[in-house]
């Protein structure tokens, strides 16, 4: 009987299993109703009675040392597969995350924003629930003066009886950024105000109440007519290819004065005339003009000694004319087919 023991501990001991499974014979083969050890103890009743005692702890240690072994071993199987799991099954199909794609009019705003600062311009950002000082009145626009009424405005708040004094609205055009550069700066002053404006107009392929607005105002000693046209001039052939001319036509605006609007050539048809430029073979693209003496002095700057140009144009409408789109509220969807026509673009 001591030898049988002795033969099981070493086995017990020796037991080095593949695989998981092993580890459960094992134990059947020890310990199950027909194992070793099970039929050892049917033995050990034969036993006679003044060994029984030694005999008895002799295989109670062997039974203590085979379940231990066996636990142990289970244990270590276990914690195996669970770091199995852990580790990335390499052959598995991938699962590809959607990637999301720069808007075009970031992509379009950017790129403005990009070709102005080549011209030593910085940005300037406000808020777009503004006063009626920063968006109007600053601006030339007397209380009762028609102009207003190129501006749909958005009301939001009327703090005084009089008329148009200290109302609060949402901002029609980013020259409100440019009144705050003035209320805060000296000149030499050099801005572009990229921001969304807001207009109560009715919503339609060409019109949104919501968009984006690029202005800049250029204001110091000695800037001429001719500082605007160079400047814009260099701003269309960035932004539209080497080969853009520009034409400038006479306008009105409160602000400026003289005031005119810019046309680039069509890039489409190069000029020949197209369905987009209406045969024309030019495109607007935006309004600019020398800002008006009245303007300098509404914001503590002498027009004696200085002089300056704005200009503003529409995000959309670059984006519209850069990209060929025909209908202005696609921007305003967030399709996810149309926006990744612009991943390229990038
Ligand atoms: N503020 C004008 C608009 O919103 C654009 C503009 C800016 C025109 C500066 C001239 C000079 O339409």
């Amino acid at each position: 009987m001591q030898e049988k023991i002795n033969d099981l501990l070493r086995r017990v001991e020796e037991f080095a299993p593949k695989a998981a499974a092993e580890i459960e014979e094992f134990r059947i083969k020890m310990m199950g109703k027909k194992g070793e050890i099970t039929a050892l103890m049917e033995e050990f009743k034969s036993v006679a009675p003044e060994l029984k005692r030694e005999y008895g702890q002799r295989i109670n240690a062997l039974k203590q040392t085979t379940l231990a072994k066996i636990n142990a071993l289970k244990e270590e199987a276990a914690a195996k597969v669970e770091e199995e799991v852990k580790i990335e099954d390499m052959s598995r199909p991938g699962s590809a995350e959607q990637l999301g794609s720069r808007h075009p009019i970031s992509i379009v705003k950017n790129e403005i924003c990009e070709i102005f600062s080549r011209l030593g311009y910085t940005i300037a950002d406000g808020p777009e629930i503004e006063d009626d000082r920063h968006v109007f009145s600053s601006l030339n626009f007397p209380p009762e003066h028609p102009a207003r009424d190129m501006q749909d405005t958005f009301f939001i708040e009327k703090i005084s009886n009089e008329p148009n004094v200290n109302d609060i609205l949402l901002r029609t055009h980013t020259s409100s950024i440019q009144v705050r550069t003035m209320e805060h700066q000296k000149p030499p002053i050099r801005v572009i105000c990229p921001g969304r404006v807001f207009r109560n107009e009715a919503i339609s392929y060409r019109a949104h109440c919501i968009f984006h607005q690029i202005e800049g105002l250029y204001i110091d000693r000695n800037v001429s007519f001719a500082d605007l046209k160079q400047s814009l001039l260099y701003f269309a052939k960035e932004l539209f290819g080497e080969k853009t001319q520009i034409r400038m036509r006479p306008s009105y605006f409160p602000f400026t004065e003289p005031s005119a609007e810019v046309d680039v050539s069509c890039n489409l048809c190069g000029g020949k005339g197209c369905p987009v430029c209406k045969g024309t073979g030019w495109l607007e693209i935006l309004g600019c003009g020398m800002v008006d003496p009245n303007v300098l002095t509404a914001n503590g700057i002498d027009p004696n000694e200085y002089s300056g140009f704005a200009f503003g144009m529409g995000v959309e409408r670059i984006a519209m004319l850069k990209f060929g789109v025909k209908d202005l509220r696609l921007y305003f969807e967030n399709d996810v087919r149309f926006l990744h026509q612009f991943d390229s673009v990038l």
